[in-house]
């Protein structure tokens, strides 16, 4: 017998195309690929999908109860180990003072790093866990997860060491030590940017903590050449490179993940067709961050209704992180997508499920429903996918399903 069913789907979104290979892009990046029926989980696997699986006997039965199942969200952007918060400049930013202004007066970023440094790896370890519990609530089953509060050597090894910790949500960890220059170094930027190209990311790789590396390309930031020559170095030891780009100005970000081959360049709100073409000729999937968007309360939007037809791949995330992004939730970026961002619920879904896995190349065991995959499926208490980027505020998921286990009991 096999070990689960879930059957009387209304809506199955399987966020695959038969022959076509991810990530999904252009006319495809709107296919949800939907059926009904059932999905047949056995040994932590999919073993059926449709409207002929789910009708035999099993160890559990779900019954979905006309509802949308789809794959485990994969929220490739997140910033999900830090200290504290920063509630305070929510409000600094609603009465005009500005995030950038906030960073000058030693808020922002290095707020964070001083919280984190000043927090046991105990207390490091329990905010993690805390923050996992929500993705997981929320339907995200695999997360890419960045350091960048530390910005020391031990820091961030303490940083990416607590975003190990086993919990049933996936963590794809990435070091982002370029996030921005330390308090300590305030006058010698170029001694920092040594410092992590020459010990720490050698040292995150060598020790397997992280997969990838990752910069903060922005004016007063890190330059286009100190942001080249940090993911060059992550490169050259085995740390494939994602950027912070162009999100606040255009500084060049999308051309400096071309140039080196970047898995993924995010945010780019600034991107011009030249580079969404240039992206997309590359192999640069595009990451969108309308939450971050939103709290910012940005003019500037990432021209997707441009990019799409370009042919630019692009994935979602929720870049949760104390500043610019209080939120796990995959349900509210896809409204925040649709809302701001004008993309289709459609798109916003392949986005947050195949596109997204993708973008942390695990496509070929998460991101959709079909046989042989990892079984990570979340079933919602809504009869139509439109629901998950029209209803708002609210969590429509109420039973999460990971590696064939429910972790979450609707
Ligand atoms: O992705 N843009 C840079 N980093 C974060 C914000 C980090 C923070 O403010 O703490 C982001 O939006
Ligand atoms: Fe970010």
């Amino acid at each position: 017998m096999i070990d689960l069913i879930i059957r009387n789907a209304g809506q199955i979104l399987t966020c695959t195309v038969p022959d076509e290979d991810p990530p999904y892009a252009g006319a495809l990046q709107g296919e949800l690929g939907i059926t009904e029926g059932g999905v047949e989980i056995h040994k932590g696997r999919i073993v059926a999908v449709g409207p002929e699986a789910g009708q035999g006997r099993a160890h559990r039965i779900i019954n979905a109860q006309g509802g949308v199942v789809l794959p485990g969200f994969v929220d490739c952007h997140t910033h999900a180990v830090f200290a504290g918060n920063r509630a305070e400049e929510l409000e600094e930013r609603a009465r005009g003072v500005s995030y950038e202004e906030i960073t000058r007066r030693g808020g922002g970023i290095l707020s964070s790093v001083r919280a984190l440094r000043a927090a046991s790896d105990k207390e490091l370890g329990q905010a993690v866990m805390r923050h996992l519990d929500a993705f997981l609530d929320m339907g995200t089953t695999t997360i890419e997860a960045k350091s960048g509060y530390g910005l020391s050597i031990e820091d961030e090894i303490r940083s990416l060491k607590a975003l190990g910790r086993r919990h049933p949500v996936e963590v794809v960890r990435t070091c982002l030590a370029g996030h921005t220059v330390p308090e300590e170094f305030a006058d010698q930027r170029e001694a920092y940017v040594n410092l992590v190209c020459k010990r720490i990311l050698p040292t995150v790789a060598e020790e397997g903590l992280a997969d990838y590396c990752d910069v903060f390309c922005e004016k007063g930031v890190f330059s286009f050449e100190e942001a080249q020559q940090m993911l060059e170095a992550g490169k050259a030891v085995g740390l494939r490179p994602r950027i912070h780009a162009d999100q606040l100005r255009r500084t060049g970000g999308c051309r400096i993940a071309c140039r080196v081959g970047a898995i993924t360049a995010d945010h780019i709100e600034y991107a011009s067709r030249g580079d969404a073409v240039a992206m997309k000729e590359a192999g640069v999937i595009g990451v969108l961050l309308p939450a971050a968007n939103h709290v910012l309360d940005q003019a500037q939007r990432p021209a997707t209704r441009m990019m799409i037809p370009c042919g630019l791949p692009l994935a979602l995330g929720t870049d949760f992180n104390p500043g610019t992004a209080p939120t796990q939730s995959m349900p509210l970026t896809i409204h925040l997508a649709v809302v701001r961002f004008q993309m289709s619920v459609a798109e916003a879904i392949v986005a947050a499920t195949i596109n997204a896995a993708c973008a942390v190349e695990r496509q070929g065991r998460i991101g959709s429903l079909e046989p042989e995959k990892q079984a990570d499926v979340i079933l919602c208490d809504i009869d139509d996918y439109h629901g998950l980027g029209y209803w708002f505020g609210r969590n429509p998921v109420h039973t999460v399903i990971k590696k064939g286990k429910v972790v979450v009991e609707g």
